[in-house]
């Protein structure tokens, strides 16, 4: 794969309350940024398209699936976002409220912390590198693949070849209206973060 497009999927009603997790649907403006991908990426040289099994990330994915019908489109559920067990659906201040323990164990080490009956992103990275040795397998020397994935696992796709330090990757920004173009050959490692909107 010589260029990978890394985008996260546009804002959901989740995202406008505050709440985490879920399968939310994508908003009136998600639906707009997910257009404004689609215009983009229509004029780009990419062959597959990789989401997750969540609706936010597929929505995304729809209008860009209109526009270039010769794209390869896969759901991989390695992709899916954090799986925050017993936090999923709430919102940061009713954990704090509700389980400040959690909450101050999660701000204390950030990566190393691992949500009740869920994940963390130090569980995280098994599965996200099985994702992407999955995707860049099916893709094989493609000239652009698009992921669209999620804060979470954006963060630890980018860590992958980015090689942060683990305490930093939980606070990577990740953008709704940017991706970031990836080329990471032995000679070369190029990040570039791109607005679409
Ligand atoms: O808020 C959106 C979201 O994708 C949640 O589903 C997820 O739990 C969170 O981002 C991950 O970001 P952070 O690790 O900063 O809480």
């Amino acid at each position: 794969v010589r260029n990978l497009y890394l985008v996260r999927h546009g804002e959901t009603t989740y995202n406008v309350e505050g709440r985490i997790g879920g399968d939310p649907e994508l908003t009136a403006h998600g639906k707009e940024q997910a257009d404004a991908l689609a215009r983009h990426f229509s004029r780009v040289e990419v062959t597959h398209i990789f989401t997750s099994t969540r609706r936010r990330s597929s929505m995304t994915a729809a209008p860009l699936k209109a526009a270039r019908p010769d794209c390869r489109i896969m759901a991989l559920p390695e992709f899916d976002e954090i799986d925050a067990g017993l936090c999923e659906g709430m919102r940061y201040e009713d954990i704090q409220s509700e389980m400040p323990e959690q909450y101050a164990a999660r701000m204390r080490d950030k990566y190393n912390y691992v949500y009740p009956q869920g994940e963390g992103y130090v569980t995280l990275r098994e599965r996200v590198e099985r994702g992407l040795k999955r995707a860049l397998f099916i893709a094989g020397d493609a000239p652009g693949v698009l992921l669209i994935g999620h804060q979470a696992i954006n963060r630890m796709i980018l860590s992958h070849f980015l090689y942060r330090r683990t305490e930093d990757v939980p606070h990577i920004y990740i953008p709704q209206n940017q991706f970031y173009h990836i080329v990471a050959t032995q000679r070369k490692k190029l990040f570039e973060l791109v607005p679409f909107m």
